[in-house]
Parts: structure tokens; sequence; C-alpha cells
């Protein structure tokens, strides 16, 4: 493996992801969060997700115990001081990922590669708060992590080649497919998909159709394994909303207008699965 220890910074639902997959990988992981107690929940999320495992004998009792014990939930940054790699999943505002990359800087290796799981946050700007820009570096995972196959590599401004070879070599190595893209707003993937999801809000907003149906719609009509309310919910309406303001702002363009329903959603805290209503209502389950 090219990487012996990584720090996942972040135990929300992407980085327990992270956190989850890379242990699965016989890589110890300190997953660390601002308070113990959402580092814990973070730890309890991912033995919930190995119990379902275990139960559908996808992996063994054991394997389940060894993957949970080779994770170490801190509210201690200076875990981070022997991880040769760093994977930032942090709540996507730019200044709380800059005070946090800047204290990781005064504690890692210079040795360490430093990344960001962001979904649309310039990695050039985040770089430029480290000493060593030429190794940071974007490494984009998708939700659930442990499921999805593709990692975008995105390269800032002063990522180094070698940088971008080892990070992709590693994605490789946990079984993914990745790709690379240069900085740019939304990256691939939310650049095309993001627009897809708010036109989705906009058909609710509108009442042109049923949340039912528009997803319904999607899933028969083009494939996909989920419509695409079902996923704003899956991945998190706030998410959403920012990556479209984040297109919105950084292109000027009105083509990235974010849907005024996603705003009064995540106003009432209505976030999706993470908060037990969405467009849909997950609060018995
Ligand atoms: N850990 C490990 N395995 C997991 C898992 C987890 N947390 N969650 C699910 N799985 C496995 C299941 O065990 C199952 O494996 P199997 O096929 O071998 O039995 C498989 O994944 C499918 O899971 P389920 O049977 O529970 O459920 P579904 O078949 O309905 O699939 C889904 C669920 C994988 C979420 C599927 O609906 C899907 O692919 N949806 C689209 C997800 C997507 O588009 N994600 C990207 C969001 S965008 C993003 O993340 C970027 C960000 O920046 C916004």
């Amino acid at each position: 493996m090219s990487f012996k220890k990584v720090f996942v910074a972040g135990a929300g639902q992407m980085g327990s992801g992270i956190a989850q997959l890379i242990a699965s990988y016989e890589i110890p992981v300190i997953m660390y969060d601002i308070k113990q107690e959402y580092a814990d929940n973070g730890k309890n999320k991912i033995e919930a997700s190995l119990a379902k495992l275990a139960a559908k004998e996808k992996i063994s009792a054991q394997k389940m115990k060894d993957i949970l014990d080779r994770i170490m939930a801190t509210a201690d940054l200076s875990g981070a001081s022997d991880c040769d790699l760093v994977i930032e999943a942090a709540t996507e505002n730019v200044e709380i990922k800059k005070k946090l990359f800047k204290d990781l800087d005064q504690i890692v290796s210079g040795e360490t590669i430093i990344s960001s799981n962001t979904s649309s946050v310039s990695i050039t700007e985040l770089a430029s708060v480290i000493s060593k820009p030429e190794r940071f570096i974007g490494m984009h995972f998708f939700n659930p992590a442990p499921v999805m196959k593709l990692v975008e590599v995105i390269n800032g401004r002063k990522t180094s080649e070698s940088t971008t070879r080892q990070v992709f070599d590693f994605a490789k190595e946990l079984s993914k497919d990745p790709v690379t893209v240069i900085d740019s707003p939304g990256f691939i993937v939310n650049r095309l998909s993001s627009p897809m999801l708010n036109e989705a809000a906009f058909l609710v907003y509108e009442h042109v159709a049923s949340p039912e149906d528009i997803d319904k719609a999607m899933v028969l009509g083009l494939n996909h394994p989920m419509g695409p309310l079902a996923l704003m919910d899956l991945i998190g309406i706030d998410v959403v909303l920012n990556i479209m303001q984040v297109l919105y702002r950084e292109f000027g363009d009105s083509k990235y207008r974010p849907c005024p329903l996603l705003k009064k959603m995540v106003l009432s805290g209505e976030l999706g699965r993470k908060t037990g209503k969405g467009f849909y209502d997950y609060s018995a389950k």
C-alpha cells in the first residue's frame, strides 16, 4: 500500500465512509472530529454499516472487529503527526477548512500528502494556506464511499506530478477507478450532476409532478439507480445547495441559479436523510 497510516479529518457521512473504506484495506486510520462525541458518532455509524454487511454474511464478525479496531476516533489533531496521508472531509465551509489545514500543516511531517474531499471549494485556494502546496490535492469520493467506484483526483495549480501519481495509485489500491481533473468549480461530476438535481428541485417547486413520479421517471427513463430527489436526500440538501451556490458565484452564469426550494429546505432543517426529512420523510425508519 502507498500509505501506511491515514488521518481522516471529519467523522460525518463522508469522513466515516472514507475511514471505513480505508480500514477495510488493512490500513490504520485516525478519524478526527472537533468533539470526541462527533468522532465516536462517526465510529458508531461505521459499526452499524459493517453490522449490515456482517448480517448479509459479506464479512465475518472477526473482519468487522478488525476493521473497527483499525479506526481510532479522536478529537486530538496531533494524531496526524505520524500519518503519511491526510484526507479532509470536514464541513463545506472554506474558512473552517483553511483553519484546519493551517493547524494540520504545523503537525504533519514534510512528506505527508494533504488532500481534501471537498465537493465545491477550490483546491488551489485550500493549498494556499499550507507550506507545501505541491503536496496538496483533491481526493473526491462519492457517497456511499465504500461502494462508489469513482474518486476524482483534483490537481490544484501547484500540485506536483508525484503527489497526483501517489494519490491516483492509492485510489486504485482501494479498488476505486479514479479520474484526474484540473481544479475547476464542481470538478466533473458535480458540475454535471448538480444542475440536474437543482432542476429536479425546480420541478417540485413548480408542482410539475410529484416527487415520487419525478424520481420514478429518472429511474425508469434513464436507468439511474435512484431518482434525483432521493439522491439529494442521500447527499444532503445543504451540500447540493452549497455546490449550486459555488457554481453560480464562480461562473457568474444564471443557468446555475439555485432553486429557492433548496434554500427554504435548508433554512427549515430539512437536509435529507441526516435530519430525518428532505424531499421524503425518514422519521419512521
Ligand atoms: N458500506 C459497504 N457496503 C455498502 C454500504 C456501506 N456503507 N452501503 C451499501 N453497501 C453495499 C451493499 O452491501 C450492497 O452490496 P451488494 O450489491 O454486494 O449486496 C450494495 O452496496 C448496494 O446496497 P443496497 O443493496 O443496500 O442498496 P441499493 O442496491 O439500493 O444501492 C446505492 C444503494 C449504492 C446508494 C445506490 O442506490 C446508488 O448507487 N445510488 C446512487 C448513489 C450516488 O449517485 N452517489 C453519488 C452522490 S454525489 C456525491 O457523493 C458527490 C458529493 O460531492 C455530493
